[in-house]
């Protein structure tokens, strides 16, 4: 059946609105710590599903972190150690050959959100 082209007008005007809105709203932090991996080159050691580029093989795959109970095997996986583990590995694992990646507090925060919603 034929839509009446003031029907089809009306429902494009009601699409555009909704697009427009969406790319208006501030990135969440998930979105946005998805930009940071990337920025921060993450992905040259870890294969994190998702993020550009994000496909070296030197460190253990990030796949499903959200799910994990420890970080490196040692440190029990919560928001508050992540985001220290993501700004200073070796604050927690003395040793550990995860570099520092000067990463900021507000940066590593939303790279802490994006890693624990990885299912
Ligand atoms: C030079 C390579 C390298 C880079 C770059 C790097 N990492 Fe790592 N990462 C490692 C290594 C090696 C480990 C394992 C550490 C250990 O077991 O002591 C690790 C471990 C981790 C873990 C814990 C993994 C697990 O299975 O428990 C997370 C989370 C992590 N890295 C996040 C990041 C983030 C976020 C960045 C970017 C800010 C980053 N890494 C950049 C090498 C790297």
């Amino acid at each position: 059946m034929m839509i009446p082209p003031y029907r089809r007008c009306a429902c494009s005007v009601f699409l555009s609105i909704a697009l427009t809105g969406c790319s208006e709203a501030p990135a969440t932090n998930v979105e946005r710590g998805r930009r940071l991996l990337s920025q921060y080159h993450c992905g040259t050691c870890h294969v994190i599903p998702g993020v550009n580029g994000a496909n070296g093989t030197f460190a253990v795959p990030l796949e499903s972190f959200g799910l994990r109970s420890y970080i490196a095997g040692h440190i029990p996986n919560s928001e508050e150690h992540l985001v220290r583990w993501v700004m200073e590995p070796a604050s927690l694992i003395p040793g550990t050959l995860m570099p520092n990646m000067g990463v900021t507090p507000a940066d590593a925060r939303d790279i802490a959100a994006y890693l624990l919603q990885l299912r």
